[in-house]
């Protein structure tokens, strides 16, 4: 059963400086909508009960966009505004779901994941990264469906052009398993076009299993020297733990930079 979700959201996010100097790049609004609450929505719809928001001090304005209630409270009294009333309503219900936790040096998603290790009850947990939305299609509520199916882990794959692999976590699979699921056999973070082995990228959903924090607490520095999580899940294919690599059918958009996060809102106006 998958019932809690994590989202790292403590990196510095560097593609959209100047501007993440000062604010969270997950408040942005697409379309009029701050671009977590798309992959809230997500994690509601596809049955998840609890989330756990990785977040550092300096992106402490993410709690507190859940946590302003004495603020929200002082205006509904004086303007009784049925929009801001039932925005309100739905923040609330987004917040009772929340847990935050605290990664303050930003040494990697791996590292990340990690300080999420006590709060994860069963055996398998779903992953979101909220640069990467995916619409049209719920691809979490897929992934679990596949999860269900094989009992294994599950990424969300998506070919990429060739000259974009080192942008990506990039896998070769070993068999497929049915039209849009493959078992994967290697995984490599961010490679150069020369050492990546296809042109398959992981995108930002994983169903990881429990058994990765231990993996994750031995793990020596990757790749720019930080702690990946591509790097632990590479491990796990050594030992055997299978990983299904699911070819979502929903629309990919790529919030993490300027140009992407343009693109994004136009695609969701045009919905
Ligand atoms: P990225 O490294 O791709 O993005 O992390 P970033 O740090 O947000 O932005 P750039 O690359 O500097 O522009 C992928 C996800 O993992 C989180 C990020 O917040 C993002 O959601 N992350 C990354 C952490 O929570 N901690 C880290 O140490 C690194």
């Amino acid at each position: 059963m998958i019932k809690q979700a994590i989202i790292p959201l403590a990196g510095l996010g560097t593609r959209l400086l100047p501007l993440t100097s000062v604010f969270a790049k997950e408040l942005l609004p697409i379309n009029g909508k701050p671009g977590i609450e798309y992959i809230l929505e997500e994690c509601i719809d596809s049955g998840i009960k609890e989330i756990i928001f990785i977040i550092s001090q300096k992106k402490k304005i993410i709690k507190k966009y859940f946590y302003n209630d004495q603020f929200y409270k002082k205006i509904i009294k004086k303007k009784k505004d049925n929009r801001i009333i039932s925005e309100y309503k739905k923040i609330l219900r987004y917040k009772k779901m929340i847990k935050f936790v605290y990664q303050n040096k930003p040494l990697g998603t791996g590292d990340a994941v990690l300080k999420t290790k006590k709060y994860i009850k069963n055996k398998y947990f779903l992953m979101l990264l909220p640069d990467d939305l995916i619409i049209k299609k719920n691809c979490s509520k897929s992934m679990i469906k596949i999860h269900k199916k094989f009992n294994s882990s599950v990424m969300a794959s998506m070919t990429v052009k060739k000259e974009s692999v080192s942008r990506w976590g990039i896998f070769k699979f070993k068999k497929h398993l049915d039209k849009q699921n493959s078992l994967i056999d290697d995984v490599i973070e961010k490679p150069s076009i020369k050492k990546a082995p296809s042109n398959k990228a992981v995108i930002g959903r994983y169903i990881l299993p429990k058994k990765i924090f231990t993996v994750l607490s031995k793990q020596k520095p990757g790749k720019g020297g930080e702690i990946h999580i591509t790097d632990a899940i590479q491990s796990l294919i050594n030992n055997n733990e299978n990983f299904i690599a699911h070819r979502f059918s929903g629309k990919y958009l790529d919030c993490g930079t300027m140009n992407g996060y343009i693109k994004s809102t136009l695609k969701i106006s045009k919905l």
